[in-house]
């Protein structure tokens, strides 16, 4: 019998069971109870950066993006920081890092597609398998991508430290990496959309490596603005 986390994650698959009736109604604030707040620009390219995040909606192909491109997005999203303490680019529960990373390459130029892991402390990629399309497992029109990240959640290694609360942290960590990565794209002038609505099985018994116990948490397609001309 699996546990009660490995459970609730098949029970919230592709497609949710929802109720719309149950959703609580926001309840009015009056006018008179709010405290106004002011701010001012954070120093440095955080604020311009924060405000020019978005999630696209429609994605193709780039031609120029290539392995360089990736390895910038990785390294600044998700890769292990420029000091010797181990960190990474996203905070991690007791620094375990349990989620991992595959990139599904369709067109990036110098490397050949197919299904890799990013490895953060070596900033290296590894050939996994030629598994490279995540659309069967899209249940959107209108996204291509040249490639395609896979946040997927080792939930045991997650759960045999932390016990059940792991697998909360491997969906905070999750949120943490995906807010990053869409912040690198948006700098680096690419389209990208963080996508939580896809269906699992797919995911996690055709395109994810059979002999890990894997369960994919976020897809992450990378490409080009279908507005951009
Ligand atoms: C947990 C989560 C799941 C999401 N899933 C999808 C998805 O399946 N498909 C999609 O197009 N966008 C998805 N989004 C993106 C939202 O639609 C988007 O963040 C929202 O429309 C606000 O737009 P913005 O990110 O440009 O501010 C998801 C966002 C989050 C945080």
């Amino acid at each position: 019998m699996d546990s009660y986390f490995k459970r609730y994650h098949k029970e919230s698959g592709w497609p949710p069971v929802c109720n719309p009736s149950s959703k609580q109604v926001e309840k009015d604030v009056k006018l008179e109870d709010f405290i106004p707040l002011r701010y001012s620009r954070v120093p440095g390219e955080l604020a311009g950066g924060i405000q020019s995040r978005e999630s696209s909606k429609s994605i193709g192909r780039d031609k120029g993006l290539d392995k360089d491109i990736l390895g910038t997005f990785l390294k600044w999203s998700v890769g292990a920081l420029e000091d010797e303490t181990g960190r990474r680019a996203y905070p991690s529960a007791g620094q375990l890092y349990s989620n991992e990373l595959f990139i599904a390459v369709k067109e990036v130029a110098h490397l050949q597609p197919g299904l890799y892991k990013y490895h953060a402390n070596e900033h290296a990629l590894t050939f996994v398998n030629g598994n490279n399309d995540v659309t069967d497992a899209l249940v959107q029109e209108s996204i291509e991508y040249n490639f395609c990240v896979i946040v997927a959640a080792d939930l045991t290694y997650a759960v045999d430290q932390y016990g059940e609360r792991g697998y909360r942290f491997c969906l905070m960590e999750a949120g943490h990496m995906v807010q990053n990565m869409q912040l690198v794209a948006v700098s680096l002038n690419k389209a990208i959309v963080p996508i939580g609505g896809f269906v699992d099985e797919y995911l996690n018994s055709s395109v994810l490596p059979g002999e890990a116990d894997l369960s994919t948490l976020y897809l992450v397609p990378v490409g080009r603005k279908m507005d951009d001309v």
